[in-house]
Formats: structure tokens, sequence, C-alpha cells
């Protein structure tokens, strides 16, 4: 009902009409209450000091001291935008998984790229790996491929992780990334020579998040309806031409404009309404296939040649819509390789299996236990349907007596056509490196399949940062992982950085030998 009353503004000689129901357009507090002066706080009379019973005041400063959360502990700043997957190929007879149901099929998807080592407001034109995270609004819940640009990782296990990321970030004396720190902790990491090789090529610097490929990395199992599995490798396909600055051009660019690729999909995709797309490739290998290989396929530093495990095109992803609200939906957005769905299980892939407890850990600290209930996170085509309850900033009611399960009175059950695979396990727990590391031979063939001028730019950007390191016996050990990838690669990177190559080539050699030694050692073990 709409009435009205005569109001008396404080100094009184003005009175106004206002209506008693709050019009759409009237500034609120956060009650709802209409706010009467945005401009002036309410003072003691003219000359006296601001009153602390100006309530909108106190809660206006109180929202806005209380506007940050805590960043990303790594890959602070992205950009989302929401598309679909259109699944090509039925997969139905090899997984339980929704999006592979039938050919045509199509399910609503976030993504959200993003650089990895600095703040959530660092130039997005620095040398680093690039995240491209999926998550699937699938029927069954959202399933999350929590990916990179990259197909590899510079280590195998997941212990080594906050080492890594401590030596990556900067200094906590000087708060600078310092090369020597980075090459310090590697100096002891051989497998991280194929990453540390993509990093410093020109796919370290891409020139758009658009025009760059994306993958699973891991092993994940595929499970069908009766419990059998075979492992599953997955690749998103840019059809934009793939496209990398060389080091000059991202400087250049940075120099210009430093978040270019947030700038470039709010203009291609959120100002001219293009799309992107990618192909989503499957590589697959039955359990028995495991040890057919030199190396070990649940090896995150390894891709899977596809000469030897030949890629299968089985769907599309179609990116077309920025959201309305970063904050809401980008910044706020949790993607956890432990959300996954019948269908789709994790490999024991040693890197993955840590993945599987730090995501879901950190956003109940990044956002609460309740992180899962904000919109972009929730399930969008299936509903939530447990007990848990209450916790911080829970605002969604599930107020229901019976709140436990097993009960009589209440029928909400577990499906026991979901449960997990099984699979047999035998042997001592341990503590041992895998037998097969081979530690060097796919980053060679990376370099050989760069252009001559890729190969130079590589040379130029690993030699140039490893010169600055103070150690001589740094700069040898590094120079010498790239000796054993490939000789002139490794001469290469040696000339630049003042490494004396007859210590590099000694070097090399110790380091093959020592690799051979912890793998007949860990064999025997096996
Ligand atoms: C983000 C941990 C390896 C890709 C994160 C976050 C943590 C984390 C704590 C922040 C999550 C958040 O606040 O929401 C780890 C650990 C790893 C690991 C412990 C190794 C054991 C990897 C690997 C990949 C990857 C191998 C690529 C395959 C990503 C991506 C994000 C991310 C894309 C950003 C997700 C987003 O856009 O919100 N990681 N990570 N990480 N990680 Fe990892």
């Amino acid at each position: 009902m709409k009435s009205t009353l005569t109001k008396f503004v404080l100094g009184g000689v003005a009175a106004s009409m206002l209506t008693l129901g709050v019009s759409a357009d009237t500034l609120t507090r956060q009650n709802g209450a209409p706010v009467g002066d945005n401009q002036n706080s309410q003072t003691a009379g003219p000359w006296g000091p601001v009153l602390l019973q100006d309530s909108h005041l106190i809660e206006k400063l109180a929202a806005f001291d209380r506007e940050r959360i805590p960043e990303r502990v790594v890959h602070a700043r992205g950009t989302g935008v929401y598309g679909y997957y259109e699944n090509l190929v039925d997969l139905s007879d090899e997984t339980l998984a929704a999006p592979f149901q039938s050919a045509g099929k199509k399910t609503d998807v976030f993504v959200r790229f993003s650089s990895v080592v600095h703040g959530h407001l660092s130039p997005e034109t620095l040398r680093d790996p690039r995240g491209f995270a999926v998550k699937f609004y699938t029927e069954q819940g959202n399933w999350d491929l929590v990916g990179n640009n990259f197909p590899v990782f510079f280590i195998r296990d997941a212990i080594k992780f906050p080492d890594m990321v401590h030596a990556f970030k900067p200094s906590p004396v000087t708060n600078k990334q310092e090369p020597k720190r980075i090459f310090d902790f590697f100096s002891h990491v051989p497998e991280s020579t194929h990453t540390l090789t993509m990093l410093f090529s020109d796919y370290g610097t891409p020139a758009s998040y658009l025009n760059m490929d994306g993958s699973g990395v891991h092993a994940f199992k595929f499970v069908d309806d009766e419990g059998n599995y075979k492992y599953v490798k997955f690749t998103w396909k840019s059809n934009q031409p793939i496209k990398n600055f060389t080091n000059e051009e991202a400087m250049k660019v940075q120099g210009m404009d430093m978040q270019p690729h947030t700038t470039d999909i709010y203009t291609r995709i959120g100002e001219k309404g293009e799309t992107a797309s990618w192909d989503l490739y499957l590589q697959e290998l039955e359990p028995e296939q495991l040890d057919d290989f030199e190396f070990n396929p649940l090896d995150t530093t390894k891709i899977w040649p596809e000469s030897l495990v030949p890629a299968k095109k089985i769907g599309r992803l179609v990116l077309n819509r920025v959201p309305d609200n970063f904050f809401e939906e980008t910044e706020q957005a949790a993607f956890a390789p432990s959300n996954l769905i019948p269908g789709i299980e994790p490999s024991e892939d040693r890197m993955l299996q840590g993945r599987l407890f730090s995501y879901a850990d950190t956003q109940r600290y990044r956002l609460g236990v309740n992180a899962y209930r904000i919109p972009v996170n929730s399930p969008k085509n299936a509903v939530i349907n447990n007990h848990e309850q209450h916790g911080q900033l829970r605002t969604t009611s599930t107020a229901r007596d019976v709140n436990y399960q097993p009960s009589r009175r209440l029928d909400l059950n577990e499906d026991p056509a979901f449960r997990y695979s099984s699979k047999p396990l035998a042997g001592m727990t341990q503590q041992i490196p895998f037998y097969k590391e081979q530690n060097f031979k796919q980053a060679g063939e990376f370099f050989r399949n760069l252009t001559k001028e890729g190969q130079q730019n590589l040379i130029y950007n690993l030699g140039g940062a490893l010169a600055s390191v103070p150690e001589e016996e740094i700069r040898v050990i590094i120079s010498a992982y790239m000796y054993n990838a490939d000789k002139d690669y490794g001469a290469g990177v040696a000339k630049l950085a003042k490494a004396p190559m007859s210590k590099v080539r000694q070097t090399a050699k110790d380091l093959m030998e020592q690799q051979a030694a912890r793998a007949a050692k860990a064999k025997q073990v096996a």
C-alpha cells in the first residue's frame, strides 16, 4: 500500500514528502531501509564530531573494510567465461559420465583462465604456465577439469609442490622473484627439464588465453557401469591459431597494457559477441598397458606421445559469454580436481592424489565451508541433497528434522550403482621414486620440434635468466639437464649462462648415472 508522510529535515525549514514503500531506485542500507543522505555524515552540530549512531556510515565503512577475500595462493589472476561443451562421440560404453552419454549432447560450462605465480593484479604478460580450468555443470553434479595450457608439470609428486611454489614466488626477504632461488630449487629436480623447457620457450608467454591449447595433464579413469576402467587423458586443441609472444613482444605489450588477456576476452567475447572454441581430444590406455612404455604414464612430467597413444576427437568447447560480475563469479569460482562425477575417477598419479586434497581445503579457507553454495560453484543441473549443514555464510535452507542418514523417516539413501571402482593392490607401503624417470627425453623432442627461431628464443630466454644466478654449480646443473635433452640446446644455454662446457658434459653424464642408479634401486623394491 502506498501512503505518504511529512518529514521535517533537521534544521527544519524544508519538508519533503516521502513514500513509505521504498522505490527501486532508492539507495538502501543492508537491511533494505532507505538511505536519507549518502554525502554527509551525521554530526553533532556544525562544529561537533561525527556520531557513532550514524549506522549507515558505520555499515558502509565496515563493508568496505572487508571487501577483499584472501586471493588464491597460486593462479590468483584470472578471467572467467561461460559456454558449453558439445559431445561428438557416444562414449556411454566406456564411462557413466553424463557429458559423454550421447553424440550431440551439450553441457553448460564455466572456464577460468589464469596465470600462476604472482598476485591478482599482476601483469598478464609474465612468463608463466597458464591455468585452463573447466567446470562442467552436469546432471550428475559438477565436474571440474582443472588443467593448464602446458600438457606436463614441473614435478611428479605433490609433496614437492609447496617448496616449488615458494621458490617461484617472490622472496620473503626482498619480495622479489629471483632466478637464483628458482634455479636453486630446480637444480635438485631433474624431472622439471620438460616443463622448464616449455616455460622458457615462447609458449611461456601466450598472446591470448583464446589462442592456446589446454590439457587435463593427469591421467584420469573412465569407469563403465560394471566398474571396468581405463586410463584417459584430456587435451583441448584451440580452433583459434596458436599465438605466442616473444620475450620482447611480451615486454612491449606489458608497457602498454598489463592485462591484455582479460582485455582480449572482454573485447572479443564480451563486446564483439564472438565465440571461441576448442576440440576435446581423448587418449586411452588399458590398465595392463601402464608398464608398456619407457616412461610411467602416471607421471605428470610426461606426455603420452600421440605416436604411441593415438588421440581421438570427442567433443567441442564453445565459450560465448563473459560473467556479469567479476568478483561474484570469477573471483569466487572454486575449481577442484576432487569435484568428479560418476564415470570419472582419479588415477594413482602422485600429483593428482595430492591435488584431490589441496583445492577443497584451500577453498574452505579462502571462501569458507559453504564455498560450493556460491551460485557459480553450485550445481546448476543437479541438486545438492545431503545432511551437511550450518557453518559461516550458509544462506540456503536445508532445515529438516531428519538431518541424519540412515533413517526410516526420510527416504534419502545412497545408490550402490555409483560406488567407486575397485582395484587390486599388493605390496609394502613405501616412499620410493618411479623406476622409470626418463627425465630428459621428451624435453629434447619438444626442443627439436620447435622452429629454428623458437629454439633460439628458448635458449636466449633460459640462458639469459640462468646467467644471473651467482653459483656456477647451479648454472652447470641446469645446463646439463638441457644438454641431456639435446646437445645443441644444452650447449646454447651453457654458453649464455657462462657454464663451462667441460663441467656441463661431466655433470650431464653424472646425472644419467644417478638416474640409472635410482631406477635400479627402485626396481629392486618394486
Ligand atoms: C589453483 C594447489 C598442481 C592447475 C590452485 C590452488 C591451489 C593449488 C591451492 C588455489 C585454488 C583456489 O584457491 O581455488 C596445487 C597443488 C598442486 C597443483 C598442491 C600439486 C600437487 C597443479 C597442476 C595443475 C594445476 C598439475 C594443472 C594441471 C591449477 C589451476 C588453478 C590452480 C588451473 C586455478 C583454478 C582456478 O581458476 O580457480 N592449485 N596445484 N595445479 N591450479 Fe593447482
